[in-house]
């Protein structure tokens, strides 16, 4: 039975048929035959058909029932029916109703077709669609799954800043005043903190939002996204790719597990899923250079890969790929010198199948100081602000690796969808702060 404190939800209602209940809720769709009147309510657990019968209910409930209008909030009470043809096997055969919140007849999002630009200009409404909730619940099951995996493997969490001096990444940089310090720059990851935190306590991850102000207007770029980093003391790049490959097929076989429902109501082809588990194919970035140039990409030897690029060679694959070992000029300064080839980093990127691209970017670290203060010094960047990277070379140095895989990312796979800006309740993008 409902009460103040924790009201029934319509997912409550398969195991209360033949009781009555109270359930508040929005409205999604109104109809009446004048004697019998049919309203669809949605609460964010599921969707639920009260059944409101004329001459079964007083005049004020039936006159209740005529002022609700499209995403108007009201409660019902009523008997749960058990309905096989319902979503969830049941309805509501309604005593009483209750208008709760009116909702103006303009109410912005219809039952048709919108644009995109003004589905994200009305993302405050857009998240109540069916399409926009599996999305979430699907994130939301990620996320806790990224939690399960490290918790059971023994690794601290460890929150690392989001103001911050040192900078990570070569993308742009997000920059405002803090008082007599000078600049702060908003993290672009947290891997520099991770890997003091790895020195501390072995096995760590990192989980927050990361900024990057780069002019990417493309269908995987965020300006705000959310990071999953972990950093482990005395793996190299093999151990690190090995847990890579076991993260992502656990979080596959999670979704698949736990949200057969959601994925249903995305229409994703879960065949593609379904055979995503380790180990995954592992690729030479020269190796991949000659592939992609025999398949008539202009990539050469050297340069970063591109989003077509990394489409050319996944194509060959139903699994993700790692790619290893690109040339230094193309990564960040903190990757380690592959001993075997020095024009080399230690270091894959996870490229997704279906075309979704690169979900994680990961490395051995550079472990030996001179090294690492001539890179520093190499790409022209503030010795000063990374003195403190510096020390855990001089005190103590370890072999140790990590990666970040980009939640956003991973989430648009999954579910399949074509556009990381509805993986995400509110996106930011190049030219997007509102809502
Ligand atoms: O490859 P990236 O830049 O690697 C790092 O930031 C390392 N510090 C990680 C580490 O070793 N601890 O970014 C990692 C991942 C990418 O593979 C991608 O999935 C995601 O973060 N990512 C973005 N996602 C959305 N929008 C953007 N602008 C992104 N930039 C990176
Ligand atoms: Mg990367």
């Amino acid at each position: 039975m409902s009460s103040a404190v924790d009201p029934t939800r319509i997912n409550d209602l398969p195991a209360l048929v033949g009781q009555t209940v109270t359930v508040s809720g929005w409205v999604t769709h109104l109809r009446s035959s004048g004697k019998v009147a049919f309203v669809v309510m949605r609460d964010g657990t599921g969707t639920l058909q009260c059944v409101v019968a004329k001459k079964e209910v007083s005049e004020a409930t039936w006159e209740q029932f005529g002022l609700l209008t499209l995403e108007a909030s009201f409660s019902v009470t009523g008997a749960v029916r058990a309905d096989a043809r319902q979503v969830g096997g049941v309805e509501i055969g309604v005593k009483e109703l209750t208008l709760l919140g009116p909702s103006a007849l303009d109410y912005p999002i219809q039952p048709k077709e919108h644009g995109v630009d003004f589905l994200m200009d009305n993302r405050h409404f857009w998240l109540r669609t069916p399409r926009q909730v599996a999305i979430m619940r699907i994130r939301n099951e990620i996320e806790q799954a990224i939690h399960d995996f490290f918790y059971e493997r023994g690794f601290l969490r460890v929150d690392t800043p989001i103001l911050t001096a040192a900078i990570g990444e070569r993308s742009g940089l997000f920059a405002t005043e803090y008082f007599d310090e000078g600049t702060a720059y908003l993290a672009q990851t947290g891997q520099l903190y991770g890997e003091a935190a790895a020195a501390a306590f072995g096995k760590i991850y990192t989980f927050g939002p990361t900024f990057r102000a780069e002019k990417s207007k493309t269908r995987r770029h965020l300006t705000e996204f959310w990071m999953i980093e972990p950093e482990v003391a005395f793996n190299d790049t093999h151990a690190n790719m090995r847990l890579q490959e076991d993260f992502v097929s656990f979080l596959v076989q999670r979704v698949l597990e736990r949200r057969p429902a959601e994925l249903k109501e995305l229409e994703r082809d879960v065949s593609k899923l379904e055979g995503i588990k380790a180990p995954f194919p592992r690729i030479d970035y020269t190796d991949a250079v000659a592939t992609l140039q025999r398949k008539g990409s202009k990539v050469t030897w050297g340069e970063d890969l591109g989003a077509e690029d990394e489409a050319l060679l996944v194509a060959d694959y139903e699994t993700p790929i790692f790619i290893c070992n690109y040339p230094k000029e193309a990564k960040a300064f903190y990757m380690k010198e592959n001993p075997a080839d020095p024009r080399t980093v230690l270091c894959d990127d996870m490229l997704a199948p279906e075309g979704y691209g690169e979900i994680i970017g990961g490395s051995q670290r550079e472990d030996d100081y001179d090294k690492l203060l001539h890179r520093i010094h190499e790409e022209k960047l503030p010795v000063e602000a990374y003195s403190w990277y510096l020390d855990l070379r001089k005190y103590g140095t370890f072999v140790h690796s990590g990666f970040g895989l980009g939640l956003e990312r991973t989430v648009a796979w999954i579910c399949g969808s074509p556009h990381i800006r509805e993986c995400i309740p509110f996106p930011r993008l190049l030219n997007r702060l509102h809502p």
